[in-house]
Formats: structure tokens, C-alpha cells, sequence
């Protein structure tokens, strides 16, 4: 990679961003811009700022956002919050949720139906059977909320949302900002 040119500016701003977020003020950066013109590298030179035992750093993308699944962006982050790999069966995946979940708080154990269903392919949760789509829905980013509030009580999240279509932008405070940007500690980064 070459040497960055510039952009401090624009790093001084997020790690602003990030050391409000340290003081309990969550922050929801968005990053816009023409292909090219570094969004990504940004992101880059801010996380290598970083001490990386400080943050939790959640990358998720958006590519096919709003046709397939609305939670696309969501499985990469947890993917990683939970160390799944890609060749991981459903049995693997429950039980790395569920320790996972447990190792946080173990009063959470509630929301782990919610992403045992997201994250495997094992069909309906038993626990989320008699409930509409919208309920498991509101459920799901209830979940997320929980775990990133709980998450970034030990040390502040970065949650990166790359490629997320401009247009999903106006759209989100209702669910996914609600579900990741409430009273925590985490600063949230759009890229698109
Ligand atoms: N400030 C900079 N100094 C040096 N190189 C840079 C800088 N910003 C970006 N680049 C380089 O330019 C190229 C494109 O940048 P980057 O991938 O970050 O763009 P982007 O805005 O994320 O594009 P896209 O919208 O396609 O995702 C990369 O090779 C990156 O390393
Ligand atoms: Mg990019």
C-alpha cells in the first residue's frame, strides 16, 4: 500500500468521535464519498491508530443489503464478535453463540434464539415459533442492542458498515441505528 497522503483532519474527527464514544456518548459517523476516494484506506489508518486490545472493532457489509436478507451487514459482525468461521456446522455455531453469550453475561442467555436463528440454517428457533415477522424482527435488533451495549461496556465497539447503499441511509435510525446506537458506548462508521 502506498503512504497516505492527508486525511488527518479527517482522522482527528474520528478518533474525536471514538473518545466521546469512551465517555458514554455513542456516535454515528457517516462516511461518504465517490468509489475511490478512500473511504476504506480511512477506516483503515484509523483502526492501525488504534491500540487493538482498547477497541472491538465489527466490520460488516452491505453488499445486496435490501434485496436478500436486511440483516446481511449484521451476520459479518457477529461472525466475528463470535469467532464462526465459514466452515462451521449449525451444532459448532450454537454452542460458539452460546459460550460466547454466556462469557459476556450470562443474564443474556435470552437473546440467543434470536442468533442461533440468524446465524444458522437450522430453521425456526423453537423459542421465536409463535411470533409474526415483525416481532422476531424487532427481537433481532433487540438482540444486536443488547449484545453491543453489553459488548462495549468493557471496552468501546466500532462498528463499521461498509457499502451501505445511500439510499438505506434515511431509512436506518428506525431500526438499525435503534438496534446498534442506543445508550452505549459505540461508535458507528458508515461507508458507502
Ligand atoms: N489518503 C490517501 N493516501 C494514499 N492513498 C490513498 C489515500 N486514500 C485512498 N488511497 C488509496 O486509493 C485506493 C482507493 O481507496 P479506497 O479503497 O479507500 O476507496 P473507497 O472510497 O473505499 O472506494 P470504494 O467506494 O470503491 O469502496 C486504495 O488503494 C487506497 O490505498
Ligand atoms: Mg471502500
Amino acid at each position: 500500500m502506498t503512504q497516505i497522503v492527508g486525511r488527518q483532519r479527517e482522522l482527528a474527527v474520528l478518533h474525536d468521535c471514538l473518545a466521546r464514544a469512551e465517555a458514554g456518548r455513542g456516535q454515528v459517523v457517516g462516511i461518504v464519498g465517490e468509489a475511490g476516494v478512500g473511504k476504506s484506506r480511512l477506516l483503515y489508518e484509523f483502526q492501525a491508530s488504534l491500540d487493538p486490545s482498547q477497541v472491538t472493532w465489527l466490520t460488516g457489509h452491505c453488499v445486496g443489503y435490501g434485496q436478500g436478507t436486511p440483516y446481511l451487514p449484521l451476520l459479518d459482525i457477529l461472525r466475528t464478535n463470535f469467532q464462526i468461521e465459514d466452515g462451521d456446522n449449525p451444532l459448532q455455531i450454537q454452542e460458539k453463540l452460546r459460550q460466547g453469550v454466556h462469557q459476556l453475561a450470562p443474564a443474556l442467555e435470552g437473546i440467543l434464539p434470536s442468533l442461533r436463528e440468524l446465524l444458522t440454517v437450522s430453521g425456526e428457533d423453537e423459542a421465536l415459533k409463535h411470533l409474526s415477522p415483525k416481532e422476531k424482527q424487532q427481537k433481532t435488533f433487540e438482540a444486536m442492542r443488547t449484545l453491543t451495549v453489553a459488548g462495549s461496556q468493557r471496552r468501546p465497539h466500532v462498528v463499521v458498515l461498509e457499502r451501505l447503499p445511500r439510499l438505506a441511509l434515511p431509512a436506518l435510525p428506525s431500526d438499525l441505528w435503534a438496534s446498534l446506537s442506543r445508550p452505549s458506548s459505540t461508535p458507528t462508521m458508515v461507508s458507502t
